[in-house]
C-alpha cells in the first residue's frame, strides 16, 4: 500500500469517527489523536523530506487537504456542541422560578380575627362537638318542642337521635354545666343545617358564639363589648343600630346592623334596599338557659352572641357567592395572602 492510500484511509476513518462522535470530551480526543502534534498526519508530514521530491508534493498536498477537511469537521461538530452547552447553562439574570407558598383559608383568618379580638377582651376559647345531642343543640337552649327549627327542614339528624349542630350556641350551655362564675367565652366552629345550596346559604358554614356570665352583668355590657368587637373588626367610622329580634334563649334578643358598606346607607341590592346589613345576634341570657345549666338566674346575669364567619367574610371583603369559600378555586383562596 502506498502512503497515498494510508493518508485517504486515515481521511476516511477520521471522517468517520468523528461523524459518529457523540459527545464534546469524545471530539476534543479525535482532534488530538487524528491532528494533535504526535498524530498520524503530522508524522506523515514531519516525515517528507525523507521522500522524493516528486512523492513529498503529492503526499504533501494530500496529507494538507486531509487535515483541512478534519479541522473544519471537527470545528463544525464541536460548535454545534458549543453552542448546545451554552443553552443549558445557568443564567444568573433570568428571573427565579420562585416557590409557591400556601396562604389559610380566608374563613380560618376571618374566624382568627374574630376570636383574636375577643381574646383581647378576656375571652377564652371553647369547642364542642359537630354531631350534638337535641338536648344542648335545642332542649337547653330553651327551645319549646314544637319550635320550627327543630323541624328536618333545618336540621340534618343523625343516628341515636343526634343532630349535626345547626349552630355553635350549644357550646354555651355545655361550658355552663362545667365552669363557676365569672366565664367569658368565645366558641368558634363548623355548623350544619338542611338548606338549600345558593349565593347566600350553604348546608355547612361556620360561627362564632361567645357569652359572659357574672354578677351584675347588664344589657350595656353587651353593648360595650359587641361594639368594640365590630369596631375592630370593621374598623371605625361605621353607623350601627340594636334592633330587637326573637331567639328562645336569650330575652330581650336584639341583632345589631352596620350602615351598608356599598351604598353607605341610601340603599342597594346587598342591603337588600334598607341601608342597612344585619352583623350578629345577641341578647341577655334567658334565665331558663342559666337555670338548666345549674346556674341560679336571681343572682347571676349575662349576655350572649352569635354571628356567620362567611357572612363576616363576605360583608368585610365584598364576596357575593358563598359557594366560593368551599370549592377549593385556588384563583379565589390567593387573594386572600
Ligand atoms: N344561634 C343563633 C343563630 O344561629 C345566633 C345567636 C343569636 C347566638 C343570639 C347567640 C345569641 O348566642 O345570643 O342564628
Amino acid at each position: 500500500m502506498s502512503l497515498a492510500d494510508d493518508v485517504a484511509k486515515l481521511e476516511s476513518e477520521a471522517i468517520e469517527r468523528i461523524s459518529q462522535a457523540d459527545s464534546l470530551d469524545s471530539l476534543r480526543e479525535l482532534e488530538i489523536r487524528f491532528l494533535g502534534r504526535k498524530g498520524p498526519l503530522n508524522t506523515i508530514l514531519k516525515n517528507l523530506k525523507d521522500l522524493s521530491i516528486d512523492e513529498r508534493k503529492v503526499i504533501g498536498a494530500k496529507a494538507n487537504e486531509t487535515r483541512g477537511r478534519l479541522e473544519t469537521l471537527l470545528a463544525e461538530r464541536i460548535a454545534s456542541y458549543e453552542s448546545r452547552v451554552e443553552d443549558t447553562t445557568f443564567d444568573p439574570t433570568l428571573p427565579g422560578t420562585g416557590q409557591r407558598i400556601g396562604v389559610v383559608h380566608i374563613l380560618n383568618q376571618v374566624m382568627g380575627d374574630i376570636c383574636r379580638v375577643f381574646h383581647g377582651m378576656g375571652f377564652e376559647i371553647a369547642h364542642g362537638p359537630h354531631i350534638e345531642t337535641d338536648y344542648y343543640n335545642f332542649g337547653a337552649l330553651n327551645f319549646p318542642p314544637e319550635h320550627p327549627a327543630r323541624d328536618e327542614q333545618d336540621t340534618f339528624f343523625v343516628e341515636g337521635g343526634r343532630v349535626l349542630r345547626t349552630h355553635t350556641t350549644p357550646v354555651q350551655p355545655r361550658e355552663l354545666e362545667k365552669r363557676k362564675p365569672p366565664v367569658k367565652i368565645i366558641m368558634p366552629g363548623r355548623t350544619f343545617r338542611h338548606e338549600e345550596i345558593t349565593t347566600r346559604a350553604h348546608i355547612s358554614f361556620h360561627q362564632v358564639d361567645g357569652f359572659l356570665v357574672d354578677e351584675n352583668i347588664s344589657i350595656a355590657d353587651l353593648k360595650g363589648t359587641l361594639v368594640a368587637y365590630y369596631k375592630a373588626f370593621y374598623g371605625e367610622g361605621l353607623k350601627y343600630r340594636f334592633r330587637p329580634s326573637y331567639f328562645p334563649f336569650t330575652e330581650p334578643s336584639i341583632e345589631i346592623d352596620v350602615t351598608c358598606f356599598l351604598c353607605n346607607g341610601k340603599g342597594c341590592q346587598l342591603c337588600k334596599y334598607a341601608g342597612w346589613l344585619e352583623i350578629l345576634g345577641s341578647g341577655m341570657i334567658h334565665p331558663n338557659v342559666l337555670k338548666s345549666a345549674g346556674w341560679d338566674p336571681e343572682k347571676y346575669t349575662g349576655f350572649a352572641f352569635g354571628m356567620g364567619v362567611e357572612r363576616q367574610a363576605m360583608l368585610k371583603y365584598r364576596i357575593n357567592d358563598v359557594r366560593l369559600f368551599f370549592n377549593s378555586n385556588v384563583r379565589f383562596l390567593r387573594q386572600f395572602v
